[in-house]
């Protein structure tokens, strides 16, 4: 299977089996949103309360908070989202499709990567053990010239994009024949830029007044909210605040699921710093995040640093954790070096004065920021992506299997009678009461077992227990494990500890 085809059948997946729905689908669905099934919402809970916790307990120095999503809309004047957040659109002459310039340059360059990549695993298996990659890298005609045509696209691209030069962006699209791909043409308009905020109206009129906009980022609530946490809280500095919440951007390219939405979650944390200490804690936070995503055992090698070239209005260093999609490596999440550019707008846009005082120094100053950014539903898409397997069996059977990380899975347990019959349904029921104040659960008696469990595979449930006839006598069940299926006899009341160790997120936190 492509990747291509892998993330379809994704798609499809997570939609049969209750994990993520077109949006307003009886509708024809609304572009570029989407709700999350009976299995999906349960998937998202786990991952931010691992988020949440990971933040907020494990840093006594770093609280918690849930701001509106109506904010003030001299807000989004101070943050410079009204006069800065715009995309570069250019738009198809042929088959009237708008893309994202940027996107369009990025996809090109991220085609030639995997060029060179596949010539690399090429050599890799013609040379076996002798393979030395560097050594290939420098010296292979087909790599030399993929690469030269890579730098050369990346440097333009590098410079038009810091000198905000979208003729060239064009010239870029035009000159390395990107072309469109419902038309196949190359037919492009000029480039232009693009608000990607939503507005609406407050109150009972609808005159520019009343205008206030869907907040684009959940950062803006922090900021506002620094002098209430710092002084209510008695925070000192270096101290962060976290908040979870929803988002909104007016996307144009909306064509990859869950990865670009127009609503979205976000968990963002803003960690206030002495200025002058900026790159010191940013560097921290970045060994922190990752910690964070390798420890859900999705592979280190699918994750990689991206550091920014071009620094966002706000920004005096930034990198994005990338994750290896279907798609190719993609921002997962964002940490940016802020300074004080929000708290100093604030401060300017209020006319409040928004500043530290110092106790060990005995001066005041407006605190410097690094922000941990990460999207909640791309997080999600991550793990489902990293999850879905095909496995061929014995006899020529095949399974499909979301290995989920286990403290992360909608349903931990799936208990089930063998038959419907001679009691054993009684048994089940009790099993149930066991485990259930402990774990999400799903009782299932229809089918044979071979059947059940593929069900169970298919939402990626780590354990399914089974009641038969000799449980009656001994009071022992089957315990079958997911990703191995390897089934082993276990005591009724020792379930409760064997689910616990696999799927606790106790456990989780504690080897951060
Ligand atoms: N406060 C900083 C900020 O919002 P960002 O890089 O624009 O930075 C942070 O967004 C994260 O939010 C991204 O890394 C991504 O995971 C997520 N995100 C951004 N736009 C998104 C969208 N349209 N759909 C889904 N997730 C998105």
């Amino acid at each position: 299977m492509t990747q291509d085809e892998l993330f379809k059948v994704l798609v499809a997946h997570c939609k049969e089996y209750g994990f993520i729905f077109p949006s307003s689908e009886i509708y024809d669905g609304l572009a570029a949103v989407y709700d999350y099934g009976q299995m999906g919402v349960q998937l998202k809970n786990n991952i931010k309360n691992y988020w949440w916790e990971a933040m907020t307990r494990l840093n006594e120095n770093i609280v918690g908070i849930d701001s509106a999503i109506f904010m003030h809309p001299r807000i989004w004047e101070a943050s410079g989202h009204v006069g800065a957040f715009n995309d570069p659109l250019i738009d198809n002459k042929d088959s009237k499709k708008r893309y994202r310039a940027d996107v369009l340059i990025e996809d090109y360059l991220g085609k030639i990567e995997e060029k060179i990549e596949k010539e690399v695993a090429k050599g890799r298996k013609k040379f076996g053990e002798a393979f030395d990659e560097a050594q290939f890298r420098a010296t292979n005609p087909n790599v030399l010239r993929e690469q030269a045509k890579w730098d050369e696209v990346h440097n333009r691209y590098v410079a038009a994009e810091k000198a905000n030069d979208f003729a060239e962006y064009r010239q870029i699209i035009i000159d390395c024949n990107i072309v469109c791909p419902i038309s196949g043409t190359c037919n492009w308009t000029e480039v232009r830029q693009f608000n990607l905020m939503f507005s609406t109206s407050m109150g009972s009129t609808a005159d520019g007044a009343n205008l206030i906009y869907l907040r684009p980022e959940t950062a803006q609530g922090i900021f506002v909210n620094y002098l209430n946490v710092q002084k209510t809280g008695r925070m000192k500095i270096p101290f962060g605040i976290a908040q979870i919440g929803k988002a909104f951007r007016n996307e144009i390219v909306a064509r990859q699921f869950i990865f670009r939405m127009r609503e979205f979650e976000q968990m963002e944390m803003q960690f206030f710093i002495k200025p002058g200490t900026e790159l010191e804690w940013f560097k921290k936070w970045k060994e922190t995040r990752m910690k964070w995503h390798v420890n859900l055992g999705m592979g280190a090698e699918n994750y990689r640093f991206h550091d920014h070239e071009k620094l966002a209005h706000y920004a005096n260093a930034a990198t994005d954790i990338e994750f290896n999609f279907p798609f190719g490596f993609k921002e997962l999440e964002g940490i940016h070096s802020r300074t004080n550019f929000d708290l100093g707008n604030h401060q300017k846009f209020s006319g409040k004065k928004i500043e530290y005082f110092d106790p060990e120094e005995n001066t005041s100053y407006t605190p410097y920021v690094i922000e941990t950014s990460i999207g909640v539903d791309r997080m999600v898409l991550a793990v489902l992506s990293h999850a879905y397997t095909v496995e061929e069996l014995e006899g020529g059977d095949s399974r499909v299997v979301l290995k989920i990380p286990a403290p992360l899975a909608p349903i931990k347990v799936a208990v089930m009678p063998l038959v419907k019959k001679d009691g054993l349904p009684e048994v089940a029921q009790k099993v149930v009461d066991e485990l259930k104040y402990d774990f999400s659960y799903q009782y299932d008696e229809k089918d044979s077992i071979g059947k059940r469990y593929r069900r169970q595979d298919a939402i990626g449930t780590p354990f399914c227990v089974t009641i038969d006839h000799d449980t009656l006598n001994d009071g022992m069940v089957t315990v079958r494990e997911r990703d191995t299926m390897q089934q082993e006899r276990v005591k009724i009341e020792d379930l409760r500890a064997l689910i616990e160790k696999k799927v606790s997120l106790t456990n989780l936190l504690r080897n951060l």
